[in-house]
């Protein structure tokens, strides 16, 4: 629930108040005197956390945390929003009024309201606590409550109400998505099967308005889908295709596809990840959870947008009837494909998923996004994403895409030269360039199944998963690439 007052009308008397000022004369005319003279009393001077202090007096308990105006930046944002939402959790807070009485602040009015609604989200609904009976293990329907307390802006008279209105129900969609492909990455590989991850993105598509296609082991295969079905059938949990669609602009013919990676879980087949290298490869369909997440928000928020996103689903496992080192495999596309490495799996199911996008629904432009190389957390660490691309106005958008929500991208070279790392002597491309630019010759092994369409690559395997907490975000799953992959659609369509 969000409602508005006027920036005059602010008590000191709200229950919960979190402050968030510039300072100097302006702020201090917009203001009612009594929190001005608190406010001063507690000389707050920067957006350091350090500067937050809870103020009690009797029930009503009022957070004050001064920004300058030159500091309001997106982390410094996130972090204070964290330690914000930290203490009004412990004061059970139902209810926020936010004042902002700065331009830069209220410019980031979205933001914060996102990172209010994102910051507790952290993944505990395995923890039981005390001595738990036998059947306790959490049933789906008594899932966390997610932390929405009502929410008030006071905003100065001359902003007008409903463009604010706007922006923050634009925030809240964005964090339900952002908050959905979290819990799909999160939940582990005997949970999230690629059988369940198709049902969870028909709950979404049934509850956010948008259409579904699921193909079963059988059909993928009477498909042609070939290159897909060869890292899937060494699983005994049968793998899932999976078409979305949201066509909500008649205005134009053009077709935005959105490809997620989503292994379930990767092995790394018979080239055999050590345990380190795979204590966390549930994590391998965040490509997949952000591009369900994506449209998702672009559904829920009725973008004018025509989008289709389409995920491979699968394990990548050995047995008897997994694929093998040498294996050469065919393609949707046609061309053959050396395994000169089974760990490389994530390139060749969307090596069909791209061609089904490009030539099956005939898409006019195509972004893929995957957990695709550890090289990329080599280059980049974990809190910038590889972004390799063809077409610069995809490149634009995703970068546009990367200011306006903090998500950090960095572009990475396409050298044709790279191409020949890619070439087979056995078969038509390999699927391994080996370690030299990895992250680009992967990028470009993609690239060949994309069917010359315009193209645009994110590889998230360094930003999608954090084996720790930070200061940002809690352990586990980011939701990386859900609001790069919305806004950069909304962008792609002039929104
Ligand atoms: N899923 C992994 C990439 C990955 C690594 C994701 C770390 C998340 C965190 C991918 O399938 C993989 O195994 N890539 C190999 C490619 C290599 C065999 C060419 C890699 O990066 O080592
Ligand atoms: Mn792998
Ligand atoms: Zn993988």
């Amino acid at each position: 629930m969000i409602s508005f007052k006027p920036l005059s009308s602010a008590a000191h008397g709200c229950l919960v108040t979190v402050v968030l000022l510039g300072e100097g004369r302006e702020r201090d005319a917009a203001l009612p005197a009594a929190l001005v003279q608190n406010l001063n009393a507690l000389s707050l001077k920067s957006g350091k956390v350090e500067s937050l202090r809870a103020v009690m007096e009797g029930q009503v308990c009022t957070l004050l945390f001064g920004m300058l105006p030159e500091e309001v930046t997106y982390d410094a944002l996130e972090e204070l929003t964290a330690e914000v939402v930290k203490h009004l959790r412990t004061l059970k807070a139902a209810q926020v009024d936010v004042l902002l009485a700065d331009d830069a602040l209220l410019q980031m009015s979205g933001a914060l309201y996102k990172q209010l609604l994102l910051a507790d989200d952290g993944f505990d609904r395995y923890q039981t606590t005390g001595l738990a009976p036998i059947t306790s293990e959490k049933k789906d329907d008594d899932k966390k409550e997610p932390f929405a307390p009502g929410f008030t802006l006071y905003l100065p008279e001359s902003i007008p109400q409903a463009e604010e209105e706007r922006k923050l129900r634009e925030a809240a969609d964005m964090a339900m998505g952002i908050r959905a492909a979290r819990r799909l990455v999160n939940e582990p590989a005997n949970v999230m099967t690629p059988e369940r991850l198709a049902q969870e993105a028909s709950q979404l598509a049934q509850q956010h308005g948008f259409d579904i296609e699921v193909y079963d082991e059988q059909q993928i295969q009477e498909m042609g889908l070939k290159a897909f079905w060869s890292v899937a059938k060494g699983s005994d949990t049968p793998p899932r295709f999976m078409v979305m669609r949201y066509m909500n602009n008649p205005d134009t013919d053009k077709l935005l596809a959105l490809v997620g990676k989503g292994l379930t879980y990767d092995s790394g087949g018979y080239a055999l990840k050590p345990a380190a290298g795979m204590e966390t490869m549930f994590c391998d369909m965040g490509g997949a959870a952000a591009v369900i997440g994506a449209i998702s928000v672009l559904a829920a928020s009725k973008a004018k947008v025509n989008v289709v996103a389409v995920v491979a689903a699968c394990e990548n496992m050995i047995s008897g009837h997994a694929y093998h080192n040498g294996d050469i495999i065919g393609s949707l596309a046609g061309k053959h494909i050396e395994v000169v490495n089974t760990d490389a799996e994530g390139r060749i199911t969307l090596a069909d998923a791209l061609t089904y996008a490009a030539t099956v629904l005939n898409a006019d432009q195509i972004i893929d996004i995957a957990t695709l190389t550890g090289a990329v957390g080599v280059a980049l660490g974990n809190e910038i994403t590889g972004v390799v691309a063809d077409d610069e106005d995809i490149w634009q958008a995703l970068q546009q895409a990367s200011q306006a929500s903090g998500d950090k991208v960095w572009r990475m070279p396409h050298f044709e030269h790279l191409e020949k790392h890619n070439k087979s002597e056995r078969a038509d491309i390999k699927n391994s360039g080996g370690r030299p630019a990895g992250t680009a010759t992967a990028a470009l092994f993609c690239r060949a199944f994309a069917g010359g369409k315009p193209w645009g690559h994110l590889d998230i395997a360094g930003t999608a998963y954090q084996s720790k907490a930070s200061a940002k975000a809690p352990l586990g799953a980011t939701g990386v690439g859900v609001e790069l992959l919305t806004r950069a659609a909304r962008t792609l369509f002039g929104q």
